[in-house]
C-alpha cells in the first residue's frame, strides 16, 4: 500500500482564505485583530518560526507586532513587557516564543499572559478549560492536526489513537483533543517500556518526540493515519520528521509529509485563534 499524503500546505491556505474573509468582516466593525509575538533572544529556529508567524499575520490583514529582546534580559522586565501588552486594546493574542533563556521560568512567563490572549492555549486556566471540555484557546499545532482529521474524514469516535509524546505544547493537548472526539487515546513517553507494542495498536497515530525517524514502517498498523508534528534538521541540511516516511507510506493508509504537513497549519490554528480572541473582544 502506498499512503495518501495530507497536504497540509493546501489545508492551510483554506484555512487562511477563511481567516482572511472573517478579517475583512472585522475590520468593517472596526476591528483590526492583533497579534504581539514575544522573541527574547537569537535561537535560529525561534528566528524563523518567528518570521513566519509575523508574515502570515500580515498576508491575512492581521495587524502583526514582533518584540525582540535581548537574550540577557530580566524575567521581571519580560513580564512587564508581557503586562503591557494584556492592557493593550489593538493586541488580541500573545505570544511568547519558546525556549525562553535558562535563567527564566517559562510557566511564571505563561501564566502572566492573560488568559483571554494566550493564543498559544498555554496558559494553566485554558489548558484546565481544554481538560474539562469546555476549551477557550486549543493549543495550535493539536488544533492543526484536528483539523486534518476533519478534512480527510478520519472517523475518530472509537477509535484507537496513540499519542507518543507527551508535552504541555503537542503530546497532552492533543490527547485532550482526541478524547473529546471520542477516540480512546493512549499517551506515550520516552520511558514506554514497548513502544512500538503500542503504536502497533493504534488507527490513529500522532508522533511529536523530536527524534528524527523514530517510528518506522514496522511499528505501523497497515491502513493507520499517522500524524508527524516533528520537524528535525539533519546534518546534511535535510528537514525530516519523527516518522520514518519513506518505511511509514508503504504501510499507512495517510500520512502527513514533512516539511508540509503539520507546520502549515500550527501557523494557520495561531490565526484562528487571534481571530477569535479579536471576535470575542467586540462581545465584551
Ligand atoms: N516553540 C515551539 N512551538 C511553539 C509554539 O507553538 N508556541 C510558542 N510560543 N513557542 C513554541
Amino acid at each position: 500500500m502506498t499512503a495518501r499524503i495530507i497536504d497540509g500546505k493546501a489545508l492551510s491556505d483554506a484555512v487562511k482564505t477563511d481567516v482572511s474573509e472573517r478579517v475583512q468582516a472585522l475590520k468593517a466593525r472596526g476591528v483590526t485583530p492583533g497579534l504581539a509575538v514575544v522573541l527574547v533572544g537569537e535561537d535560529p529556529a525561534s528566528q524563523v518560526y518567528v518570521r513566519n508567524k509575523a508574515a502570515a499575520c500580515e498576508k491575512a490583514g492581521l495587524h502583526s507586532r514582533v518584540i525582540r529582546l535581548d537574550a540577557g534580559i530580566t524575567e521581571e522586565a519580560l513580564l512587564d513587557v508581557v503586562r503591557e501588552l494584556n492592557a493593550d486594546p489593538a493586541i488580541h493574542g500573545i505570544l511568547v516564543q519558546l525556549p525562553l533563556p535558562k535563567h527564566m521560568n517559562s510557566a511564571r512567563v505563561i501564566e502572566t499572559i492573560a488568559a483571554h490572549k494566550d493564543v498559544d492555549g498555554f496558559h494553566i486556566s485554558n489548558a484546565g478549560l481544554l481538560m474539562t471540555g469546555q476549551p477557550l484557546f486549543r493549543p495550535c499545532t493539536p488544533y492543526g492536526v484536528m483539523k486534518m482529521f476533519e478534512a480527510c474524514n478520519v472517523a475518530l469516535r472509537g477509535a484507537e489513537a496513540v499519542v507518543v509524546g507527551a508535552s504541555n505544547i503537542v503530546g497532552k493537548p492533543m490527547a485532550m483533543l482526541l478524547l473529546a472526539a471520542g477516540a480512546t487515546v493512549t499517551i506515550c513517553n520516552s520511558k514506554t517500556r514497548d513502544l512500538a507494542a503500542q503504536t502497533r495498536r493504534a488507527d490513529v497515530l500522532v508522533v511529536a518526540t523530536g527524534k528524527p525517524g523514530m517510528i518506522t514502517g514496522d511499528m505501523i498498523k497497515p491502513g493507520a493515519v499517522v500524524i508527524d508534528v516533528g520537524i528535525n534538521r539533519l546534518p546534511d541540511g535535510k528537514l525530516v520528521g519523527d516518522v520514518d516516511f519513506p518505511s511509514a507510506s508503504q504501510v499507512a493508509a495517510a500520512i502527513t509529509p514533512v516539511p508540509g504537513g503539520v507546520g502549515p497549519m500550527t501557523i494557520a490554528m495561531l490565526l484562528v485563534n487571534t481571530l477569535e480572541a479579536a471576535e470575542r473582544s467586540l462581545n465584551a
